[in-house]
């Protein structure tokens, strides 16, 4: 799978690398199970080595509250810890679709269903902005520090919108900021890749999500995480005196976002 867009090649050969060398994609602190991002007793029903191979910066699992039967999306399935997790919550009446660009990630995935006989969740090679799922046939959608990565990301929100069943939840973490980035930053492609330069204000995320016709629109902020950005900023191997590092610390946070499909 090819597309023209570099910032796509970047995240891809980004990701792909991390998964490949089991790092983490944001930094320790945003993906070890360490980092208390999920309730330990939901982390404990899978195996240890699949709960660590995560690459998120919160918990859209509690946050999408789902239940027995639901069809859940999730959107940068990774290596699969949130599908697996979801897939528990709706059952075997339920169902699981996982959808990630990168095939290294998907291989990963499907191996780690197979490993917990997870036979309700699927993973499907493919784009954010290109969905490879049929229109109004998902419940909930969930993502977990995805969003910010994507360079068209009013796309996304429309495609999330498509595939939603009237009445549908999208509940996702990902990272946003409050006012703007260094330019040096935002201009960087390792940045983007790390899940900072490619955050967008979170008035401009509710906006977009506003314009294709989300409803009841929340973000609320988890966290400032010093540590997930000093790893990001530190990949781009600039000298630290050559931007404000704590301009970025101010600016970019984790937050848990949720709205809804009208009915
Ligand atoms: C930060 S990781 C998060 C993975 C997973 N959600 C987790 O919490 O571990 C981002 C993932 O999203 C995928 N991704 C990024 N942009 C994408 C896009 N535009 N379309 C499809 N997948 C994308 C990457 O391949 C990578 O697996």
């Amino acid at each position: 799978m090819s597309t023209s867009n570099p910032i796509h090649e970047t995240v891809r050969e980004h990701y792909a690398e991390r998964i490949k060398s089991s790092a983490s994609c944001c930094g320790d602190s945003c993906s070890s199970p360490e980092s208390n991002l999920y309730p330990a007793d939901l982390l404990t029903t899978v195996p240890s080595d699949v709960a660590s191979t995560s690459y998120g910066c919160g918990d859209p699992i509690t946050l999408a509250s789902l239940t027995p039967g639901q069809t859940v999306l999730d959107l940068g399935s990774g290596a699969g810890l949130d599908c697996l997790l979801a897939a528990q919550k709706v059952g075997p009446e339920g169902r699981v679709i996982g959808v990630d660009m990168t095939p290294e990630m998907i291989e990963r995935a499907q191996a780690n269903a197979k490993r917990v006989n997870a036979t309700n969740v699927e993973f499907r090679q493919g784009y954010l902005e290109d969905l490879p799922v049929d229109s109004s046939t998902v419940d909930v959608i969930i993502s977990n520090c995805v969003i910010n990565l994507s360079p068209d990301k009013e796309k996304v929100f429309n495609e999330a919108f498509r595939v939603l069943a009237p009445g549908g939840k999208l509940a996702v973490s990902d990272i946003v900021t409050d006012g703007e980035l260094p330019e040096i930053v935002r201009n960087s492609l390792s940045a983007w890749a790390g899940c900072v330069a490619g955050a967008v204000e979170a008035k401009d995320y509710i906006g977009m999500m506003e314009s294709v016709g989300f409803t009841d629109i929340s973000i609320k902020p988890v966290f400032f995480d010093k540590q997930t950005v000093d790893s990001a900023l530190d990949e781009m191997k600039l000298d630290v005196t050559e931007y404000p590092r704590e301009a970025v610390y101010k600016a970019v946070y984790s937050a848990k976002i949720t709205a809804y499909k009208p009915a």
